[in-house]
């Protein structure tokens, strides 16, 4: 009985050696040491021994119980610290290494050039003021001086809403930013120095144009402007946006909302100006890039202003069109900007 005692607890211990995780550490655990298990068929075997004799062979089963399960105990203590090391090394975290930074990208082309342009005014003492994107009729022709019926109106291929007329006329997709300029004088007193940046549209589509653009409009009013002011500002302009060699030219125009008025040139980046080079970017060193012009009189009442005390003077290009004439933009169809395609948007 003794060596049966004795054999289970080498055969045991043998076993419980080689084992190395916690699933087979159970299945030997129940088969020795369980209710059914090999040590208590052995106890039951010896309720059949006489008394003295058991008594001994109780003891000393008990006696070898009690180091089997102190074996187990230490088994299942280096198991868990041994799974506790292999979790440490699978979940290691380096929290000293630089993060996964997401791909952020940039802002489009057109955002930043609405920036730079911005940024270019404010440097003299503009601010930005942003009119309507739909408006009346009133606030885009007809404080304008370009009443009902009047043929100028024609130039604006204007989408126009399909909703009721308001006091103000008709409700229109703004096909120019000048709008801002009455929308300005009804909330700002003179000296107003203004810049008004936004999305306009026209009923176009080529290589040269869009149905939705952008516009900068530009409204400097104050006592004692003249046709100087309104050339040093756009010197100003076209020397810090395009480069210090530029030049400005102005042509004379016809706009109903500015007299005199004038078409805005720059000289080419590409030729520096020289017409002699047959530039195939520009028409005889220059580029078209705009309207200009001293604000009529009677866009100046139509603001509540008196045009015997003030004056001012206007100006309104387009956003796509100046960004694509700095140098080296090499951008020969418009509508390339609102394509989309990311191998043209990241090269900015
Ligand atoms: N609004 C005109 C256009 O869209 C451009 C323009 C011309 C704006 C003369 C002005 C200006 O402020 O004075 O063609």
């Amino acid at each position: 009985m003794k060596s049966k005692i004795q054999q289970l607890k080498d055969e045991a211990l043998a076993l419980l050696d080689k084992i190395t995780d916690r699933e087979n550490l159970e299945v030997l655990k129940t088969d020795v040491l369980g209710r059914k298990g090999k040590l208590n068929e052995l106890m039951k075997e010896m309720m059949t021994l006489a008394d003295d004799e058991r008594k001994v062979i109780g003891q000393f089963a008990n006696e070898l119980k009690g180091s089997i399960e102190h074996a187990f105990g230490e088994k299942e203590q280096s198991i868990f610290q041994q799974e506790e090391l292999r979790r440490a090394e699978d979940e290691w975290i380096d929290v000293t290494a630089p993060g996964n930074f997401s791909d952020a990208g940039h802002v489009h082309p057109i955002t930043q050039a609405i920036a730079e342009i911005e940024e270019t005014f404010k440097k003299i003492g503009f601010t930005s003021v942003r009119a309507p994107e739909i408006d009346w009729d009133y606030y885009v022709f007809e404080s304008l001086n370009m009443p009902g019926d009047h043929p100028a109106r024609d130039d604006w291929e204007t989408f126009f809403v399909d909703a009721p007329e308001g006091e103000k006329g008709k409700i229109v997709l703004t096909p120019h930013t000048s709008n801002a300029q009455v929308h300005v004088m009804e909330s700002q007193k003179p000296p107003i120095r203004v810049i008004n940046i936004n999305r306009t549209y026209r009923r176009q589509a080529d290589i040269r144009h869009l149905p939705m653009f952008h516009q900068f409009e530009g409204l400097v009013i104050d006592r004692g402007m003249t046709i100087s002011n309104l050339k040093g500002t756009i010197d100003y302009f076209a020397k810090t946006y395009f480069g210090p060699t530029r030049e400005i030219r102005l042509r004379p125009h016809h706009f109903r909302f500015t007299e005199p008025s004038f078409e805005v040139d720059i000289s080419c980046g590409m030729c520096n100006g020289d017409a002699s080079l047959n530039c195939r970017l520009c028409k005889g060193g220059w580029l078209e890039i705009g309207g200009a012009g001293m604000v009529h009189p009677n866009v100046l009442k139509a603001g509540g202003l008196d045009p015997e005390e003030f004056s001012g003077f206007a100006f309104g290009w387009g956003v796509e069109r100046t960004m694509m004439m700095k140098e080296g933009m090499n951008i020969d169809d418009i509508r390339v900007l609102y394509k989309n395609d990311l191998r043209f948007v990241r090269q900015f």
